[in-house]
């Protein structure tokens, strides 16, 4: 089984490390997979002036699955969009049709004191964000750069085809029926028509979910009831700008965007996995980067496209060990516990494999 490695920049590559030293002790153990890494992101740019180089891309084609890191930083920022680094993201996920992207939002018992909410309001927490990922105002055309009036304007669409909403809202009804049959769609259909087709879309795809009791809330009560009583959630599905937004908030609930993982899925099962947070360029470099949420990445990988369950709770029950045994990235450091940099985070994982 082959995993196509692109760590990207910033902290990517030292977060990418750790997972990899995971990945090769299961191989040493016998799990048959092989990794090759690829430059994407400001280093596609640096090897190839191009943020998703072609062989990068065949490389993750020819994958069973992806494990991605970060991508970005400042030195990039002024870059003419097609070549900034986020392209090579928003590309692979385009022309892989990635479109359901699958964003847990579990709090650890072991950091209920990490997050900004009282413990009460967080305890238990698990919620899964179902953001879509290959369309909305991120790919609508037309877009750009105009001058009217004699000044400068900018402009995006949101879009929507119903046969876009459907799949993803199909997504979110199929991991509601696994879990507790609660979905929430989330759209702005008091102001967007793109949202209000939504809305009609998904409440056709419910005839089909009788068991699932669907609901409906515009994004900016999301973003509040998030904050206020979050564990009235179970399964959100959404469009990719709102899903964006709302799975940032809600990774903070857990303590850290640092310890979260996320999948990106086609039609086939076909998966990229990565952190959710991004590439930290202020930390890039120093050991100071949580590689938790790549490991878990990994895991996540492990699970939906390789189908090896028995390996992916290994590496989970190795995270959930080294919490437990007090070890901490600085981003969820704790008084009374160790703080750890990058590297022995990893190693101490692997030490709990
Ligand atoms: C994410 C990121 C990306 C996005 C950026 C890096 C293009 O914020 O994965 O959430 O907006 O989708
Ligand atoms: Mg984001």
């Amino acid at each position: 089984m082959k995993i196509a490695v692109l760590a990207g920049d910033g902290i990517g590559p030292e977060i990418m490390a750790q997972a990899i030293k995971v990945l090769d002790a299961l191989r040493s153990d016998g799990l048959a997979i092989e990794t090759e890494a690829a430059p994407v992101g400001g280093a596609g740019y640096d090897a190839g002036k191009d943020p998703l180089p072609e062989r990068t891309l065949s490389i993750a084609r020819a994958a069973d699955a992806i494990l991605f890191g970060a991508v970005g930083g400042p030195q990039y920022d002024t870059l003419p969009r097609a070549m900034r680094p986020e392209q090579g993201l928003l590309r692979l996920r385009k022309e892989l049709s990635l479109f359901a992207n699958l964003r847990p939002a579990v709090l650890y018992p072991e950091l209920a004191s990490a997050s900004s909410l009282k413990p009460e309001i967080v305890a238990g927490l698990d919620i899964m964000i179902l953001r879509e990922l290959t369309g909305d105002i991120y790919f609508g055309q037309p877009r750009g750069r105009r001058e009217t009036d004699g000044e400068r304007e900018g402009f995006d669409t949101m879009r929507y085809r119903e046969s876009e909403i459907r799949r993803i809202v199909r997504a979110g009804f199929d991991t509601a029926m696994k879990r507790s049959r609660k979905l929430c769609s989330v759209d702005k259909a008091n102001v967007l028509d793109t949202s209000i087709l939504w809305r009609e879309v998904a409440n056709e795809v419910a005839r089909d979910y009788p068991q699932v009791e669907l609901s409906h809330m515009y994004v900016d009560n999301a973003a509040m009831q998030l904050v206020r009583a979050p564990k009235q959630f179970d399964v959100i599905v959404t469009g990719n700008m709102f899903g964006d937004i709302l799975s940032d908030e809600a990774s903070m609930l857990t303590g850290s965007i640092g310890m979260l993982p996320s999948a990106s899925l086609n039609a086939r099962g076909f998966g990229l996995y990565e952190p959710i947070h991004g590439s930290a360029p202020d930390i890039a470099g120093r050991n100071l980067a949580n590689p938790l949420a790549t490991i878990l990445s990994a895991a996540m990988l492990l699970r939906h496209s390789l189908h090896q369950e028995a390996a992916a709770q290994r590496v989970e029950t190795a995270v959930r060990k080294v919490l437990a045994q007090g070890f901490r990235t600085a981003d969820i450091a704790e008084t009374g516990k160790r703080t750890v940099g990058t590297k022995e985070m990893g190693d101490a994982v692997l030490a709990a494999l």
